[in-house]
């Protein structure tokens, strides 16, 4: 009896190392900033796309408004016929890339110009990676390595790295020189899913109804650490923040949105 019970008790044991083994082998997905992928001048355009596709449901932070309800158009097939109805003279190739980096230029019918510019947070080598695997999507895949601007040539600093205190010429976080926090919230995207006042989205909570509610230390871990807790009544819609602000935002720009949310205004 006590020997089939060390047995068992030792298979447990052994059991729990190798998942313990294995889950430190998995890249922790919390406050990642997009990788800094090293996508060479000899990279092929399936390459290309299978980077894209990484970034796509990780990093980019696309399937936080893609694929989920309504709140944005399906991308299946986008390449295909999509494409080519959306803007008159402009090739496939073009309006993919110009979606992801001036969203604002063509907005779809029945949609609210909530996506990002992606150059806020991706290089433009990723940007040309996610368009490879748009193009995957039902089209011909044009992107090649030609087409991704030489390190340094603008834009390639995705992992600027570090909390705050970026905002060097490479940064490619939020104008440091703007304070005020309205703005902020506005340049930080904050307001494609919070309302304040008549502006933004009501897909998370009203920054209106957080003074005065929520302290500035929890307020500061809410936007640094998304997911270290979930605001109740919008259980549904956790994990749709992006984990990167912290990264897009100086110390003081980050201040100054806390103590405005905190009810200093
Ligand atoms: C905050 C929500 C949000 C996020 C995050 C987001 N998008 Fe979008 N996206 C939209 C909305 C809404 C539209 C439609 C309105 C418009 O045209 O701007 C759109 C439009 C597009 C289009 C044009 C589609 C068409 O049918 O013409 C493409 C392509 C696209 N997004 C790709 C991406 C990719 C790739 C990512 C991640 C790197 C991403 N989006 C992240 C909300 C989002
Ligand atoms: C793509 C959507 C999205 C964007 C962009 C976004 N948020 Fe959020 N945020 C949410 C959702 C959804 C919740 C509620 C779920 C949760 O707590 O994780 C939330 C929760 C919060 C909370 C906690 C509120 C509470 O009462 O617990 C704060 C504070 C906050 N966001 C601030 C910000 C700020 C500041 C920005 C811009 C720098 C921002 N958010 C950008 C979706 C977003």
């Amino acid at each position: 009896m006590l020997r089939t019970n060390l047995t068992i008790l030792l298979i447990v044991i052994g059991t729990l190392a190798v998942y313990t083994g294995v889950a430190n082998m998995i890249p922790q997905v919390a406050s990642e900033v997009p990788e800094e992928t090293t996508i060479g001048a000899d990279v092929t355009p399936d390459e290309l796309a299978a980077i894209g596709e990484e970034l796509y449901v990780g990093a980019g932070g696309c399937t936080a408004c893609h694929g989920l309800g309504t709140r944005a158009p399906d991308l299946v097939g986008v390449s295909g016929t999509t494409c080519a109805t959306r803007r008159e003279g402009v090739g496939c190739k073009e309006y993919l890339y110009e979606s992801l980096t001036e969203p604002g230029v063509f907005v779809i019918d029945g949609f609210q110009p909530i996506m990002p510019d992606m150059r806020r947070i991706l290089s433009e080598a990723q940007i040309w990676a996610l368009v490879a695997f748009l193009q995957n999507q039902g089209g011909e895949i044009t992107v090649t390595a030609a087409d991704i601007p030489p390190e340094g040539a603008g834009g390639a600093a995705a992992a600027a790295g570090g909390t705050g205190g970026t905002g060097g010429a490479t940064s490619p976080g939020i104008d440091t020189a703007v304070t005020d926090p309205v703005e902020l919230l506005r340049a930080s995207t904050c307001l494609a899913c919070h309302q304040l006042g008549e502006e933004g989205v009501a897909l998370g909570p009203s920054f209106d109804e957080m003074a005065g509610r929520q302290e500035a230390e929890y307020i500061r871990r809410s936007i640094l650490l998304p997911n270290a807790d979930t605001a109740g009544g919008f259980e549904a819609v956790a994990g749709t923040m992006p984990m990167n602000f912290g990264d897009q935002l100086s110390a003081a720009q980050l201040e100054a949105i806390v103590r405005f949310l905190a009810g200093d205004r």
